[in-house]
C-alpha cells in the first residue's frame, strides 16, 4: 500500500505537459519523425568561451566545496555591476542580491518566505505554471488568477486586481504570449503594489531575449518603495538551461527572506557556475549592450520567428511577431488540446494553451527551438493536414 500525497500535492492540477510528453514518446517509439516546438529549452549550445571558462573553474579545488547559499560575494557584485550597466539601477551587492539555482527556484521559494497558508497570490492567466503551483499551491496559499487579454496586449488591468493579496507575479517578456512591456506599465504596477501593500515579484527571465531594437526594462528602474523583487537567469540568455543558475535582485528585506528559506533547503549554486555568472555578464559592454555571442543567438531566433510567422500567416492564421522570447502564441479554432493532437498526428509538437491556465484556451504555444529547415518542413506538414 502506497502513502497518500499531502493535500498540497493533491491540490496541484494534473500535469498536462507530462501527459503530452508521454504521447510524444509513444509516437517516437512508433518511429514517427517528430518536430518538437514544445518545451522552452534552447536547442543551441552554450557559447564555447563560457563552456571553456567553466571547465577551467572546475579544475580549481576551491570550487569543489560548499558555496554560500546566499551567493558568493564576487558573484553578487557582478550582478550589481550588471544591473548598473544594463538598467542603470544601483544595487547593494551585500543586501539586495541573491544567487539562485535557476530563477524557478527563487520564484517558488519567495512565496515560502512571505506568504502564509490561505493568503492570496495573484497570478496571471495564462502564465508560467510555477507561480500558481510551485509557489502558491505548494505554500498552501491561494492562487488567484487574473486574465491577460489579447486586446490589452496581454497586460493586466492592474487597478482591477484584488487588493487583499500578499503577492503579485508578473512576467515580461512573457511566457507563453511573447508580449512585452514598458517602464510606464511597470511603474503603474509598482505604485499599485505600494498602495495595496502587495509584494511585486517580477519575472524578467527573458529580459535579454528580445528582437527588433526592443530593449526590456527592469521593474527596479521604477520601483516606488520596498515592494519589488526581480528574478533573472542565465538560462535563456546564454543557452544555459541545464546548468541551473539565476539571481534575484530587489528590496533587502525581500532578498533576506528568500535567503533565509534557501539556507534551510539548499546549499547554493555550485561555485564554478557562480564564477560563470561573473564571466558571462562581464561580457556586456559598459553601456549594457549584449555581447556578440548573445546577439548571434538572438539573430538565429529572430530568423526562425520570421520564417514561422510568415508561413503561419500564409496558412491563414492571425499571429503577432513577438518582440521578446522564443514563443509564438497562436489563436486556433476550437480547443487547444484538440489542435495540439491534430498537430501531433502530423509529427509536430505544439503546447496547448490551456496548460498555462484557462485563459490560454483557444491558443497554442510554438517555441522556435528548431532550425529553419525543420520549421519549413513543419509548415509543409501543416499545410497538408489543416
Ligand atoms: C517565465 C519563466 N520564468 C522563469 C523560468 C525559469 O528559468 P530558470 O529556472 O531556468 O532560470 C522560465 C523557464 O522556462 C520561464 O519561462
Amino acid at each position: 500500500m502506497g502513502f497518500e500525497y499531502a493535500n498540497r500535492l493533491k491540490n496541484l492540477p494534473p500535469y498536462l505537459f507530462a501527459e503530452i510528453e508521454e504521447k510524444v514518446n509513444k509516437k517516437k517509439q512508433e518511429g514517427v519523425d517528430i518536430i518538437d516546438f514544445g518545451i522552452g529549452d534552447p536547442d543551441l549550445p552554450t557559447p564555447s568561451p563560457i563552456v571553456k571558462f567553466i571547465q577551467k573553474e572546475m579544475e580549481d579545488p576551491e570550487n569543489h566545496r560548499y558555496p554560500s547559499s546566499a551567493g558568493e560575494a564576487d558573484t553578487r557584485r557582478a550582478i550589481a555591476d550588471w544591473y548598473q550597466k544594463r538598467f542603470n539601477v544601483d544595487v547593494d551587492p551585500n543586501g539586495e542580491v541573491a544567487i539562485l539555482i535557476g530563477s524557478k527556484e527563487g520564484l517558488a521559494n519567495i512565496c515560502r518566505a512571505f506568504v502564509n497558508p490561505g493568503e492570496k497570490v495573484l497570478c496571471p492567466d495564462p502564465a508560467y505554471p510555477v507561480y500558481a503551483q510551485g509557489a502558491a499551491t505548494l505554500t498552501d496559499a491561494v492562487p488567484v488568477r487574473f486574465p491577460l487579454l489579447p486586446e490589452k496586449g496581454f497586460l493586466p488591468d492592474i487597478e482591477s486586481l484584488p487588493e487583499d493579496a500578499r503577492m503579485l507575479y508578473l512576467n515580461y517578456p512573457n511566457n507563453p504570449t511573447g508580449a512585452v512591456t514598458d517602464e510606464k506599465f511597470l511603474l503603474s504596477a509598482s505604485r499599485w503594489c505600494v498602495e495595496t501593500n502587495t509584494i511585486f515579484c517580477y519575472d524578467n527571465a527573458y529580459s535579454e531575449m528580445t528582437f527588433d531594437d526592443y530593449i526590456a526594462p527592469s521593474a527596479l528602474q521604477v520601483a516606488q518603495g520596498d515592494e519589488t523583487i526581480e528574478f533573472g537567469s542565465l538560462s535563456k540568455t546564454f543557452n544555459m538551461t541545464g546548468y541551473r543558475i539565476g539571481y534575484a535582485v530587489g528590496d533587502s528585506d525581500l532578498i533576506s527572506g528568500l535567503k533565509k528559506v534557501k539556507s534551510q533547503i539548499d546549499s547554493g549554486a555550485p561555485k564554478f557556475l557562480q564564477k560563470a555568472v561573473i564571466d558571462a555578464l562581464g561580457r556586456y559592454d559598459d553601456k549594457g549592450k549584449r555581447p556578440q555571442m548573445v546577439d548571434d543567438n538572438i539573430a538565429v531566433y529572430q530568423k526562425r520567428r520570421d520564417v514561422m510567422v510568415s508561413g503561419l500567416r500564409k496558412l491563414g492564421f492571425k499571429i503577432e511577431k513577438p518582440k521578446g522570447t522564443f514563443y509564438l502564441w497562436m489563436k486556433v479554432d476550437g480547443p487547444s488540446l484538440k489542435f495540439a493532437e491534430k498537430m501531433l498526428n502530423a509529427g509536430i509538437v505544439v503546447t496547448p494553451g490551456v496548460g498555462f491556465g484557462k485563459g490560454g484556451e483557444g491558443y497554442v504555444r510554438i517555441t522556435t527551438t528548431q532550425p529553419v529547415a525543420r520549421i519549413e518542413e513543419a509548415l509543409e506538414r501543416m499545410s497538408k493536414v489543416l
